[in-house]
């Protein structure tokens, strides 16, 4: 049976998150160690037409025309389908599988998305370029987030750093001296689409002093592309701390997070802050070779879920 199969590496944000839906510069790399999967297989002797979707990591084990056209896994396909300017979607089984943790701010709906167009499209022959997989993996991310800056899908299109200005194009970041961060998970799952519109009520509410946060925010995310394209990485730590400090005055992180980046700073890493939407999901800490370890035992002892140890570079 002929099979095809693509996958997409989850995202941590560095500097930036929320206030980069406020057209603030924001920074994202790629943690390759985590990835969502999908493979399309064909068998000529299923139902004409019969598109089953399987996705055993949700419980998930149904049709195409079951689902709800906008559900994400639908949307992508549609989507998909109406780019190529296909007629139908022809039989064929999509298993999708991930171990990007689920609502913990390293873009598993993103990821999935994007390792569903490269191999459906790649099973129609009619590769879609990084740009539409970009802009579709968007367009899905809007059903369900609302107003997405279109961060996630872009740096796990292209699985490379990226500097980026909502509605501007992808800028890739030139990492001078590779470095390393230690992430660490709550457990928690926590609601990016409830996180960022609860910050958009409260800067509907306090315009004045939301906009002055996210002008810092922006102002670290430029300072820290400067230090990471000239290899000044000691300089980024003090600057996650900041970045930190401003998430929490938006309301957005929680006492898991503050605690886990508490612990990350006390074990020796040259700064923590969280990473996502918040108020759960995962938080990251700057480490040296010596203490990355040290690090992530701090962070399991104090309750994180698991840890994952990623080298920032150039892919
Ligand atoms: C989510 O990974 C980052 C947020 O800034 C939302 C977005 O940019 O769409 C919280």
């Amino acid at each position: 049976m002929p099979a095809f199969s693509a996958s997409a590496p989850g995202k941590i944000i560095l500097f930036g998150e929320h206030a980069v839906v406020y057209g603030r510069p924001a920074i994202a790399v790629p943690v390759l160690q985590v990835r969502a999967k999908a493979i399309v297989t064909f068998d000529p002797r299923s139902t004409p037409g019969l598109v089953k979707l399987l996705a055993p990591d949700i419980g998930l084990e149904t049709t195409l025309s079951e689902l709800p056209e906008n559900h994400p896994l639908a949307a992508v396909l549609w989507k998909a389908a109406s780019t190529m300017n296909l007629s139908h979607i022809p039989a064929c089984t999509i298993q999708v599988s991930s171990n990007i943790p689920i609502a913990g701010g390293m873009g598993s709906g993103a990821a999935v998305s994007v390792a569903i167009l490269r191999a459906f499209s790649a099973s129609l022959g009619h590769l879609l370029t990084d740009e539409q997989v970009s802009q579709l993996a968007y367009e899905v991310e809007v059903i369900h987030h609302g107003i997405p800056s279109g961060i996630d899908n872009s740096v796990i299109t292209y699985a490379r750093p990226v500097y980026f200005v909502k509605g501007k194009p992808i800028e890739t970041l030139q990492v001078k001296r590779p470095f390393s961060l230690v992430i660490g998970d709550t457990g928690i799952q926590s609601s990016t689409s409830s996180v960022v519109g609860d910050v958009r009520q409260a800067w509907e509410k306090a315009s004045d002093h939301f906009e002055g946060l996210f002008d810092k925010v922006g102002e670290i995310a430029a300072s820290g592309r400067k230090s990471i394209e000239s290899g000044s990485i000691e300089t980024l730590g003090p600057m996650m701390d900041e970045n930190h400090d401003l998430l929490r005055k938006m309301g957005v992180s929680s006492s898991e997070l503050d605690m886990l980046v508490d612990v990350a700073r006390s074990a020796g890493a040259l700064g923590a802050k969280l990473s996502g939407a918040g108020r759960g999901g995962n938080m990251i800490a700057l480490v040296s070779p010596e203490n990355s370890g040290a690090v992530s035992k701090a962070l399991e002892q104090a309750g994180a879920t698991h840890t994952i140890t990623t080298e920032v570079r150039e892919t």
